[in-house]
Parts: C-alpha cells; structure tokens; sequence
C-alpha cells in the first residue's frame, strides 16, 4: 500500500460505516489502497479493530472507531475521532446496514422489525450525513456514497420495510446531492445485487441449496463480490467522477434489468 498512490486520496481521509464486514470492509481496504487515511466504524468492535488491522499491515493508515449509526451522539463522537486522528473529512461511505430477520407479507410485517430496519438502513444514513457534511464543507468539499441495494430499484415481495428503506435512500442521497452540488459535495449511491458477504450467508443459511437459489436469480450465474462495489464506491469519490451527482449506481450483474 505504499506504492501506486492515487493523488485523488493521497492525504484524504474516508469514513466508512458498517467496516467490519463484507462490502464496508472492502471498501475501507480499497480506499487505503489508493493512499486515504480511514476510519473504521461500526457496532462490532472486534471486526472493526481487524479491518483496521488488516489496512495497517498493508502500510495503510486507518483507526476504529465503534459506531452505532442510529446514535446521534456515537455518529458525532465517531466523527470527533476522525477529525482528531485525521485532521480532516473528505470522503464518507455510509454502508452499515441489516437484513430482515424474516420475510412476511405488508399487513403481517412486524412493527417492530419496520421500526429496526428504517432506522438503521434509513435513519442511520440521515444521521451519518447530517454530522459529515459540514466537516466535508470545511474543507471545500468531497463526496459522499450511500449504500442501498437492488431492494432500491424493484420492490421485494414480503420484505417492505428493508424495500422502502433502500428506495428511500436513494431519495435521500437525491436530495442531499441537490443541496450540496454547488459547495462541491457530491452524494451517490451504489445499488448492489446479491454480494457473498456474510449478510448472504445469513440470506442463504449458508448451504448449497440457498445459494444455488439466489445465484439462480442473477443472469451473470454467480454472487458479485464485495470488491466490485468497493471499486464503484471508489470510483465515485474519485475525479474521474467529478460529474456524477445524485446517481444510483447499479452493480447487480444484471438481476434488476428485467
Ligand atoms: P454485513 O452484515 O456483512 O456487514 C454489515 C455491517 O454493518 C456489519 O459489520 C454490522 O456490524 C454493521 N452494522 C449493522 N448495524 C449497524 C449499526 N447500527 N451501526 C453501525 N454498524 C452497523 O453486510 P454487507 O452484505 O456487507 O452489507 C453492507 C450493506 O450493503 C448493507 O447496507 C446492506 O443492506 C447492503 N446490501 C448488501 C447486499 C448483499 O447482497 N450482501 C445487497 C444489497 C445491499
């Protein structure tokens, strides 16, 4: 991690939510490698520590932070901390995120599970950007990339709260983009498919059959991996992007396009 730094990150720092595990965790490590500083942040402590972990053995820079997404005060607390690690924020990758711990049908859908899902998956993406973006204005801007899912684009039969949670983060992340397009913020999305994370394997119960069910539904014929959203939440906050704003970025191998 030494070598081949990107001048997009080279003394930037990224905040990434949900860093323990699966998507986030490849993020973090995508986003040391190009040269950021990262913070880890997440409810699990001992995975977070790792990611960290995994990031400094690579000659990276990054710290853990434990961060409950739906706690204002962690969220500012977690940010205090990047600061003062840091000194700066420029990019965040908002991720943390659950799966419904069962599927029924609207007017059987538990309250309290609606409650869970929206506010980790919904509220905890507000929170996180609400106490971001005016580090990110201090600095002259950034950009910022919100997780939702395929559960975004089409609705899931039996799963409304974690399908309205995704669709409104993508009306979330349309509305921060037009609030802070022109103070140089740039808020995006990624919409990923089935990603062999181990949210999946909890999805899939971890056999044969259930996965072989899911890989069913994607016309690759296979999972995508938590490196190819890594790359696209990359690419995002890169210049290369400097004209991509309020996108939803779909990387499901084909599984919405029908
Ligand atoms: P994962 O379960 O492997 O990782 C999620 C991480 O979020 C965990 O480390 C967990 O501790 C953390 N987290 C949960 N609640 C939190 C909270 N309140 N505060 C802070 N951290 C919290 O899941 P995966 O697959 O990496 O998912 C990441 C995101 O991608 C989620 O938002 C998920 O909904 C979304 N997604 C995943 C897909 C998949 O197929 N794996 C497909 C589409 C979207």
């Amino acid at each position: 991690m030494t070598t081949n730094k990107n001048e997009n990150y080279t003394g930037k720092v990224a905040f990434v939510t949900g860093a323990a595990s699966g998507i986030g965790r490849a993020a973090a490590l995508a986003f040391a490698r190009e040269g950021a500083s990262v913070v880890a942040a997440d409810v699990s402590e001992q995975g977070n520590q790792e990611t960290a972990r995994l990031i400094e053995d690579k000659g990276g820079r990054a710290i853990a932070v434990r961060c409950d997404v739906t706690h204002a005060e962690d969220v500012k607390a977690a940010l205090d901390k990047t600061v003062e690690a840091f000194g700066r924020l420029d990019f965040a990758f908002n991720n943390a995120g659950i799966e419904s711990r069962k599927s029924a049908p609207t007017a059987e859908y538990e309250e309290e599970e609606w409650n869970r899902i929206i506010d980790i998956n919904l509220r905890g993406v507000f929170l996180c950007m609400k106490h971001e973006i005016p580090l990110i204005l201090k600095q002259g801007g950034g950009a910022i990339v919100n997780t939702s899912s395929g559960a975004g684009i089409v609705g899931i039969k039996g799963s409304p709260a974690y399908t309205a949670a995704k669709h409104g983060v993508i009306g979330l992340t349309k509305a921060a983009a037009l609030d802070y397009a022109a103070q140089n913020i740039r808020v995006n999305a990624v919409c990923p498919g089935y990603i062999d994370t181990p949210m999946m394997g909890r999805f899939t119960g971890g056999t044969a059959e259930g996965r072989a069910k899911v890989i069913a539904e994607e016309p690759v014929g296979r999972m995508g991996k938590p490196e190819e959203i890594a790359a696209a939440v990359v690419w995002l906050c890169s210049d290369a992007a400097a004209f991509v704003v309020g996108h939803a970025m779909v990387i499901d191998g084909g599984q919405t396009v029908q």
